[in-house]
């Protein structure tokens, strides 16, 4: 079935809202993302990106609101939803017994591919993401890298509209991410696709995002590009350590009458001020403390990172490095899917 409208959007939402009993994991979120656009979900452990992401490749009916993905209702028509998108889950689906390439092949059955096209399809996807000498080779034998390459491969192989990445390179080390990064940025460019990505990385949403939305307790925060939410900030962070049991309320008040000064981020005595002008503020700054009788410990000038941004938006750090409970949760959710 065609869609009888000019679709501008790859994704669309309006109040969508997924509840599980008293949790509700996605909270009346509205946005859209234009064909075309890499954009990301940043967000910590439990945000409720993953939950949202399975809403859009149908695998969850919402609580209530309205999802449509290249102008079909997940709801009222998964079918077409699903022949227009692939989907690469968080947790890695290929047969390790197998090799690369038969991985490949049961994929292409799965998604209906024609007969004749599926040998020139697996080939080229291959050669894109240049596991042609490991293709005979079980999957067991494959490095961590290699296998999410796989993985990014299968959801490929019928050329969907949009591309759903779950934590695309959660668990793998930096260079590994890098180079994954790559890819991504390869098949986006070749196939012309839209890519909605999940992440913890800061640095990941910032390489790879045209857009970014900040996500956290079932609630979009912000979405802009990845330069303007710093820009936001100012083009400078000055963080600040002071002696504890200084007046710390007399010295923050002075700091906010500072020209230059956006915003200030207070965490005991260590204190961050995003600027627009650092390098005139930092004498300022020792006249104010020199005034009250403040010891400035430390004092340093930086740019604003993506980490920043997280912060001044959620009020709390990204805790990216609490994936444990998430690790065995998912873990655990595998086993029973397979038992
Ligand atoms: N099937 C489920 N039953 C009950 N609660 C669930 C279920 N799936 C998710 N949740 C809850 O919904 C919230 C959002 O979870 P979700 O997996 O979407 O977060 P996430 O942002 O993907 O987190 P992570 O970064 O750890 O993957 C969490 O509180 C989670 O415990
Ligand atoms: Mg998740």
């Amino acid at each position: 079935m065609q869609n009888a409208f000019i679709v501008l959007y790859s994704i669309e939402t309006n109040s969508l809202t997924k509840s599980f009993g008293d949790v509700t994991a996605v909270n009346d979120i509205s946005f859209s993302v234009e064909k075309g656009e890499i954009f990301g979900f940043l967000g910590p452990n439990g945000a409720g990106k993953s939950t949202t992401m399975m809403i859009f490749t149908t695998l969850l009916k919402p609580t209530s609101g309205q999802a449509l993905i290249s102008g079909f209702d997940v709801s009222k028509n998964a079918k077409h939803v699903r022949e227009n998108i692939g989907y690469v889950q968080q947790e890695s689906t290929v047969d390790e017994y197998l090799t690369g390439r038969e991985n490949l092949l049961l994929q292409a059955k799965l998604n209906h591919i024609p007969k004749n096209e599926i040998r020139s399809r697996i080939d080229e996807i291959l050669e894109l993401i240049e596991l042609v000498d490991k293709q005979n080779e079980a999957v067991v034998t494959y490095s961590g890298g290699m296998r999410k390459r796989l993985d990014i491969a299968g959801g490929l192989l019928h050329r969907p509209k949009v591309l759903f990445l779950d934590e695309p390179t959660v668990g793998l080390d930096i260079q590994t991410r890098r180079k994954i990064w790559e890819y991504i940025r390869k098949i986006h460019a070749e196939f012309d696709m839209t890519i909605f990505l999940t992440t913890h990385y800061m640095e990941e949403a910032d390489n790879l995002c045209d857009r970014i939305g900040i996500m956290d307790d079932g609630k979009i925060q912000v979405i802009d590009t990845p330069q303007n939410m710093k820009n936001a900030l100012g083009n400078e962070v000055i963080s600040i350590s002071i002696e504890e049991n200084s007046n710390h309320n007399s010295f923050l008040s002075e700091l906010r009458e500072i020209e230059f000064v956006k915003k200030i981020n207070e965490n005991d005595s260590k204190i961050t001020l995003f600027a627009s002008n650092g390098a005139e503020i930092i004498p300022i700054i020792f006249q104010i403390s020199s005034k009250l009788g403040i010891v400035v410990k430390s004092i340093s000038l930086t740019q604003p990172t993506l980490d920043d941004v997280f912060i001044s938006y959620t009020g709390h750090e990204i805790r990216s490095d609490d994936s444990g409970f998430n690790r065995k949760r998912e873990h655990a959710k595998m086993k029973r899917l397979r038992a």
